[in-house]
């Protein structure tokens, strides 16, 4: 279908064990699959990742075509061996040094990864962890979602956004957020870490709190902000006030969540001053914390500036004065911990439909995750013919099947070279067409997994970020980018008009260019819901069907909504 056999790979996902399984191939990737197996050693990488990732997930290929579940798995996929047989999953030997390459890759890529992710979890540093616990005697942020969570496992969302951006490194955007269970409900947290500059609003972080809004939408998630912030980043005020993406967007959203049938729920456990003030206040529901928590629009300072009066925090916009005077919150709470069990029992009487518990039976993996770490791709220098996959996505659609998009775009080069490209070229761009507009109007939940490469428009039909697949993950070791760095001396554009276009200028271009096609990048600036290690990949994908799941479930009516647009 496209030009990486990993990149047409749709899997078909059970309606019924949508949380623990990934399905079957389609018989129509199977046909072309071995059409292009006939050819090229060097699908062996294609061939063998697509092997390998299937066998991990179902050792037996697996149909549902019909209703299986009242099948045993022997009858369930026993009979569709035929037409779906088991491909071989081994690795040729004159195949291995790219095996090998590829793990050294991984390697490195997860290396990275893990520093950043160690980097990270330190929030603001050693200083203003201090401040915030010892002086200010709050908990730290993961410390209060231990106490509202169920338990730890729950999904965390692009937490290397903000890290080395032009205005600096803002550990997670200052915000983290995730979905996890609370009295065994899926709900998106949004959750201020106030040791990164006071966890005031960075544009990076008005972005990443957009994006957990449109998740809780999309998936129809109830949504949980602990709000300890101090407003707007000032100095950067003029890229988070006035546009439509800017800070007041999320005011605006949390209005329509609410008309949505949205549950709301948040808790005030730190300053939350300006418009943080407004988070809060719009909830459906709101806890304060008595010491800890105020809302004020101008905090004590600002009003013995304008008016010479001293004020303190409490007296100005404190628990007592909020929940006996203003209204502006519901529940007065004397400590952090009190506050979370509150917030537990407001998602307690929510009246929320939830999911039977299912007894779920899969079969493990034949082989070792870890080795999916030298079926990472490296590089992209093979390609192979397109085959339309659009009727698929059809089918899924028609059929309420999720879907999973391996994505693994290679980079084309800008012009064709002769006749025979040039068709190529026409026909992809038909073909394409076809299926992005297939993709668009799939009216079924897709996960998008970028496996190696994210080059270019070929990613969109594979479900890229401007498609709204519900979720979009990278490997570590992914490249996003609208064109390959090796292609940069072809395209004229590419120079800037000072440039000269000598040796220098150009491998300039080229180095930014390859700094900017990695996943570190394109996730700090969240274009995509995070990195995951390849190894964990089926954990991830599993999590998310049964958070998606949910939305069956929810009290709220699907239709008579306002129309949103977040
Ligand atoms: N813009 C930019 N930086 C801010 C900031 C803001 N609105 N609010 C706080 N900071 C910075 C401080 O300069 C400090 O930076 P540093 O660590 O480099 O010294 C850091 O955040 C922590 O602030 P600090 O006041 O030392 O911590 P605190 O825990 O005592 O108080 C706040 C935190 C948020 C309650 C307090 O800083 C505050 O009230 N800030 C002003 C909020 C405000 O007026 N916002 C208006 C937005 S429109």
């Amino acid at each position: 279908m496209w030009n990486n056999i990993t990149s047409c790979t749709l899997w078909r996902l059970s309606p019924s064990f949508m949380a623990s399984r990934i399905q079957t191939l389609t018989p129509l990737f199977i046909r072309n699959y071995k059409d292009f197996c006939k050819n090229k050693h060097t699908i062996w990488t294609l061939r063998n990742s697509l092997c390998q990732v299937m066998k991990k997930t179902v050792p037996t290929l697996k149909c549902n075509t019909i209703p299986h579940r009242f099948l045993s798995n022997k009858a369930r996929y026993g009979q569709y061996t035929k037409t779906f047989p088991v491909l071989d999953g081994s690795i040729p030997s004159v195949c291995e040094h790219v095996f090998e390459e590829n793990l050294r890759n991984s390697e490195a890529c997860i290396q990275r990864y893990s520093e950043l992710l160690c980097k990270v979890s330190k929030g603001g540093g050693e200083n203003a962890i201090l401040r915030h616990t010892q002086r200010n005697k709050k908990l730290l942020v993961r410390e209060r979602l231990r106490m509202l969570l169920d338990d730890e496992t729950f999904l965390e969302l692009s937490p290397f956004a903000g890290f080395d951006l032009p205005y600096g490194d803002v550990p997670a955007a200052g915000c983290l957020t995730g979905i996890g269970k609370i009295c065994g409900v899926w709900c998106v947290f949004m959750a201020n870490d106030a040791t990164v500059k006071g966890g005031t609003i960075y544009p990076i972080s008005v972005k990443k709190q957009l994006r957990a809004q449109q998740i809780a939408v999309q998936n129809r998630l109830l949504l949980v902000y602990l709000v300890d912030s101090g407003g707007a980043f000032l100095p950067l005020q003029a890229e988070l006030f006035p546009d439509q993406s800017h800070g007041g967007r999320v005011f605006y959203n949390e209005a329509i969540m609410s008309a949505m049938k949205i549950p709301q729920v948040a808790v005030v456990c730190g300053s939350c001053t300006a418009g943080g003030a407004y988070v809060p206040t719009m909830a459906e529901e709101t806890v304060i914390v008595d010491k800890i928590g105020s809302m004020f629009l101008a905090g004590p300072p600002l009003v013995k500036a304008a008016t010479g009066e001293d004020i303190s925090p409490e007296d100005l916009g404190g628990a007592s004065m909020h929940s006996k005077v203003s209204g502006c919150v519901d529940h007065f709470a004397s400590s952090e911990k009190e506050a979370y069990e509150c917030v537990r029992n407001i998602i307690l009487t929510l009246n929320y439909e939830l999911p039977p518990e299912e007894t779920l039976e899969y079969d493990d993996p034949l082989y070792s995750a870890e080795e999916l770490l030298g079926l990472a791709p490296r590089g992209y220098s093979y390609t192979l013919h397109i085959k339309p996959g659009s009727h698929f996505v059809q089918l899924c659609s028609q059929r309420s099947i999720p879907i999973l998009f391996l994505q693994n775009t290679a980079p084309h080069a800008p012009e064709p070279t002769s006749l025979s490209q040039a068709e190529d070229h026409t026909n992809r761009l038909k073909a394409q067409a076809s299926m992005m507009a297939a993709v668009a109007c799939a009216a079924v939940p897709k996960i998008t997994l970028v496996i190696g490469g994210c080059y270019g428009n070929e990613s969109y039909a594979m479900c890229g970020r401007s498609f709204d697949p519900n979720f979009l993950f990278l490997w570590p070791n992914a490249r996003v980018a609208l064109v390959d760095s090796k292609h940069i001396s072809t395209f004229p554009q590419a120079r800037d008009d000072d440039c000269t276009g000598d040796d220098s200028e150009l491998m300039h271009l080229k180095e930014k260019l390859e700094e900017e096609s990695s996943a570190f990048h394109s996730s700090a600036r969240l274009w995509d819901d995070g990195i995951i290690l390849p190894q964990n990949s089926r954990k991830v994908i599993a999590q998310c069907l049964t958070i998606m799941k949910q939305q069956k479930y929810q009290i709220a009516s699907l239709q008579h909504n306002p129309v949103i647009r977040l």
